[in-house]
Order: C-alpha cells, then structure tokens, then sequence
C-alpha cells in the first residue's frame, strides 16, 4: 500500500462531473479508522502531586498506515503507544482501538485484543535466551490454540519474511543485534497482527541495521496491509514514514502527511 494522502481520484460513478467536485481526496475516501484517540490526558501521580505525560490528544489512524510518533525524549510517544497497546488506560478521554474502548476492557479483554490483533516491537528485543529463535518467534502462537502444524508454517514464513529461515536453530546469543531485532519484528508478525506498536525499534542498531530493519517493516506494511505506528527520534526512521505526528510536552504540535514521490530513489 503506497501512501495514498494527497492523490485524487475520479469518484466512480460520477455523472457530468463539475471539476471541484468530481475529484475526491482518497485518503478521506477510504479511510477505515482502526486507531481512535479523543481528548486523551494522561497523568501520573509523581509525589504529592500529578505530572500530565499526554494532554488532550486528539487524533485518529486508518488502516494501512506507516505512521510515526516524533519528538523528544519525554514528549509522551512511549506513554501513548502503551495506551494504544491497552497496556494503560488515558486518564481521561477516550481510547479506541479495532473498536475496542481501552478503558472498559477487562484484563482477560485487553490480553485477548493483544494476543490476537497487536504485535509489538520494543527497543529492548527481550529475546527469551534458552529458546530458539524458532522457539521465540512460536511462543505468542502457543497461546492461540493452533497446531503444531499450523504454527510450523506461520513461524517458518515469519523468519522468511525478514531473512533468517536458516537461523531458526540457533540460540539468541549467537546471532547480532540486527538478527536479534529481527526476530522481534518476526515474533510481532508470526500472528499477522493488524497493528504493529513499535517503540524506537532502532536505537540500539547501527545506521546499515537501521535501514534494513525499516525497509523490512515498510514491506510488510505494503504487502499485508499491517498498520505499523512508530515511536522515534530517529531520521533514518522518518525518511521512510507517511505520516509524522510530532509530540511535544504531551501534546500534538504538528500532525504531517509526508509525499515520498519526490524522495524515494
Ligand atoms: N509511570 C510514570 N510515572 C511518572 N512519570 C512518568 C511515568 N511514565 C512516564 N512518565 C513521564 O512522562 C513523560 C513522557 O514519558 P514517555 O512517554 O516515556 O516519553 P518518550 O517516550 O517520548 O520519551 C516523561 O516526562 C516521563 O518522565
Ligand atoms: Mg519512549
């Protein structure tokens, strides 16, 4: 899926069409919103009193999208990607997410909607060292009730996704930070996921990683539709998003859709 902001398009259909109308702006038209936040504050109590991490968030993402969370350390992009995740709840305002309400979701609710819909990837891979790497990327599919069989097929495409098929016998610590990372993005996506969370994914990575790893999830993204949402500071990881949504002091300062038509080699 290409970035479809900014493109027009005829509206099928239209009949004698006057100019201004017949042309429609298809991100608006096709949009599915997957991800919705509405006026999300979250604070937390830090001493006598409270420290507001996000503050009056309001925004939405469609389906499809390789969008990122930007801005500096301690802007709020890891706080609102665990609210996202259903890992916390806002304190105030609402949360949606694949039409799940995050705040009224039980424990046993917000589990289920990330064991089946959310894969998430950490800066930390928090691969499980006396596993294989096999073993690591099988773990989220043994909670899914699935054969044997039909895990073998899912985690043997993982690791072909992101180049490692012949990895899968070797423990984490003989393979790089690289492969260790992605593992993590074959352990997010083994359960084909609708949305990937993934927390400055390349901060413990060199610049030739760096590359590797992005250009890998932005595949995904177009050949499976997977809604990938970033949190980064990291220029290599800009270049490649469609969309940056720039976090300062907890609050949206500005919300770009970016056109790689003119970029992209
Ligand atoms: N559990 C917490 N208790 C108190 N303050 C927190 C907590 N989590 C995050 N914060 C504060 O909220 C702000 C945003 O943090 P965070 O979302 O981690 O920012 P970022 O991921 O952009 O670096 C920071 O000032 C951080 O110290
Ligand atoms: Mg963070």
């Amino acid at each position: 899926m290409r970035p479809v902001a900014y493109t027009k398009q005829l509206v099928p259909g239209t009949k004698n069409p006057e100019p201004d109308f017949a042309y429609v702006n298809t991100f608006n038209m096709k949009q599915e919103k997957i991800i919705t936040l509405e006026h999300v504050t979250k604070r937390f109590p830090v001493g006598d009193g409270e420290f507001a991490a996000l503050r009056d968030i309001t925004l939405d993402f469609q389906k499809g999208e390789f969008a990122g969370l930007v801005g500096p350390s301690g802007s709020g992009k890891t706080t609102l990607l665990n609210i996202i995740g259903s890992l916390d709840s806002p304190t105030e305002g609402t949360a949606m997410v694949m039409g799940k309400r995050i705040s009224a979701l039980s424990h046993k609710q917000s589990a289920r909607l990330r064991n089946l819909h959310l894969g998430f990837i950490f800066q930390v891979f928090n691969l499980l060292p006396v596993y294989t790497v096999y073993e690591n990327v099988e773990f989220s599919l043994l909670l899914q009730n699935r054969s044997a069989s039909e895990r073998k097929k899912a985690v043997m495409e993982a690791l072909e996704w992101v180049g490692l098929e012949k990895m899968a016998n070797k423990k984490p610590a003989k393979i790089s930070g690289g492969e260790g990372q992605r593992v993590a993005i074959a352990r997010a996506m083994v359960k084909r996921p609708e949305i990937v969370l993934a927390d400055e994914p390349t901060a413990n990575l060199d610049a030739k990683n760096a590359h590797a790893i992005i250009q890998t999830m932005k595949k995904l993204n177009e050949e499976l539709g997977t809604t990938f949402l970033f949190s980064t500071h990291d220029e290599k990881v800009m270049s490649y998003l469609d969309r940056l949504v720039h976090l300062n002091d907890g609050k949206v300062a500005q919300d770009e859709l970016v056109n790689h038509k003119t970029k992209t080699p």
